[in-house]
């Protein structure tokens, strides 16, 4: 189908519509002229069928990012579809309240499928939240954060050449919901913005123009324990954000503008030095650009106030897992021509040993970058890592210029060379993130995002800078069988930056 997004041709496009996606009565809300399927409202604890109809003219699956469903549900390559096949999903919502995506997964074509319009919203509600009284109906805004590129015609371009394969497909126009110079017209008083990036590879740094800052109220997995003031947030593909946005001081015609603001550190240095970032794209990663603007144009006397308590939260430890002193390895591999997860590309049934966790278990993980494809001989950068906070002066001291302290050698240098910012997601159940260690990271560009990350909340996607390395805790509970881990740069995880866990 097609659909007016620019002045002049209309644009062609893949859409997930009500007729393929059909929930429950009443629980699909189409976002006015957009590509992008129908949000989906969901209950905690409904019960859920969805006829899903390939009408593409190649095989799909749907997955559901961020539900917690069992493994015969959550859209596994495997299952992909042929043209004109109907898969009939069932499931009940063990998710609390959260914004979650419904988007395809077939191995090697997820990235394309994405960008042609295949994506959406799954709102997902519950009884504590709904208690709290939050900004709701027209005061709550989702907004799905894309970039695009359009030919003369006005056609999508999407391309995977090396460039793309290095970094992700970046395009040079900012679409939000779907449409272009976003602009949405609030009353004076507090809104709830449901953010979503949606994009392929593109990473945000959010920030308002006029500095003011950001109060997060939830991430991936809901609401935090309480709110937190940022003076900008990082937000990776596959992340969602929960601000509390008051615009009850302001006047009316006062505007504000999202921005994403300058940041360094997430291409490698090899692609920078070689190539320039300007490569490719008008609208360089980590540069200085609007993403939507809000106006105020109405007078309102009553706003809600925010709740200094959002939600309870029981935080794990070390002593709920399973292996406290044996994390399993979530290694990331980086070389020119192929980004690996744990050295291997993705295929089906090819188990490792730690690959395979026992039913019930909460365990402890840890993401890393390794060092290229062989990574023999290598020790990783820094040993375990120096403390975040301590760790930045130790890198001062150290005068880290471009690579990692340790290994020298011309393979060491390579690694450093290749590393660059992945979002690391993982099916099932969300996760909780303990600790970020840094270690041969570039300071300037660590400095340029660390205020950045949303921690303390329940997280299924979290994006790793290099130099960085990523504890987290993660229950494999309710549902046996496979399910997938992988990088949510897509062209990453169609290269095959991808695996998955057998839960058995
Ligand atoms: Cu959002 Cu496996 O993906
Ligand atoms: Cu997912
Ligand atoms: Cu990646």
């Amino acid at each position: 189908s097609s659909v007016a997004i620019l002045p002049g041709q209309p644009t062609r496009v893949q859409q997930y519509v009500a007729r393929l996606v059909k929930g429950p009565e009443g629980t699909l809300t189409n976002l006015p002229g957009s590509y992008l399927g129908p949000v989906m409202r969901l209950s905690k604890g409904q019960k859920v069928r969805i006829h899903f109809r390939n009408e593409l003219s190649e095989p799909t699956i749907a997955h559901w990012h961020g539900m917690h469903v069992p493994a015969l549900m959550d859209g596994h390559p495997m299952y992909a579809m042929d043209p004109g096949e109907t898969f009939v999903y069932e499931f009940e919502v063990l998710n609390r309240a959260s914004l979650n995506i419904y988007h395809p997964h077939p191995h090697e074509m997820t990235g394309r499928q994405v960008y042609h319009g295949l994506a959406g919203g799954i709102l997902v509600n519950d009884e504590e939240e709904a208690a709290l009284g939050l900004p709701a109906g027209e005061y709550e805004i989702p907004l799905v954060l894309q970039d695009r590129r359009f030919d003369a015609d006005n056609q999508l371009v999407y391309v995977r050449h090396m460039h793309e394969r290095m970094m992700g497909f970046h395009g040079d126009r900012i679409l939000v919901n779907g449409r272009p110079d976003f602009a949405v017209e609030v009353a004076s008083r507090a809104y709830r913005l449901r953010i979503m990036n949606g994009s392929n590879a593109r990473i945000y740094k959010l920030g308002w123009d006029d500095g003011t800052p950001l109060t997060v109220i939830g991430t991936d997995g809901g609401l935090l324990e309480a709110p937190e003031v940022k003076p900008y947030v990082m937000l990776a593909p596959g992340e969602r954000l929960d601000v509390w946005a008051d615009f009850s001081g302001r006047g009316v015609g006062s505007q504000m503008v999202m921005r994403s603001l300058p940041f360094s550190g997430a291409l490698p240095m090899m692609a920078r030095r070689m190539m320039g970032e300007m490569m490719h794209s008008s609208l360089p990663l980590g540069s200085d650009y609007p993403l939507f603007t809000v106006r105020v144009t109405r007078r309102v006397s009553e706003s809600p106030s925010l709740p200094r308590r959002l939600a309870k939260l029981s935080r794990y430890t070390l002593a709920d897992t399973a292996n406290p002193d044996k994390p399993l390895p979530l290694e990331i591999s980086e070389g020119p021509m192929s980004m690996l997860l744990n050295r291997r590309p993705y295929a089906h049934d090819d188990l490792q040993p730690f690959e395979r966790i026992p039913l019930g278990s909460i365990q402890l993980l840890e993401i890393f970058h390794g060092h290229g494809r062989s990574g023999e001989g290598m020790e990783h950068g820094g040993g375990p890592g120096m403390g975040m906070h301590g760790g930045m002066g130790m890198m001062g001291h150290r005068g880290m210029g471009m690579m990692g302290g340790h290994g020298g050698g011309m393979e060491g240098g390579m690694g450093m060379m290749m590393s660059m910012a992945h979002p690391i997601h993982l099916h099932g159940q969300s996760f909780q993130v303990v600790s970020r260690t840094v270690s041969g990271a570039v300071l300037e560009d660590y400095a340029s995002v660390r205020e950045g990350f949303v921690d303390s909340g329940w997280k299924d996607t979290v994006l790793t800078m290099p130099g960085e390395r990523i504890r987290l805790i993660k229950p494999f509970q309710d549902f046996k069988g496979l399910f997938m881990y992988h990088c949510h740069n897509l062209e990453h995880e169609d290269m095959g930056m991808m695996r998955e866990f057998s839960i058995e």
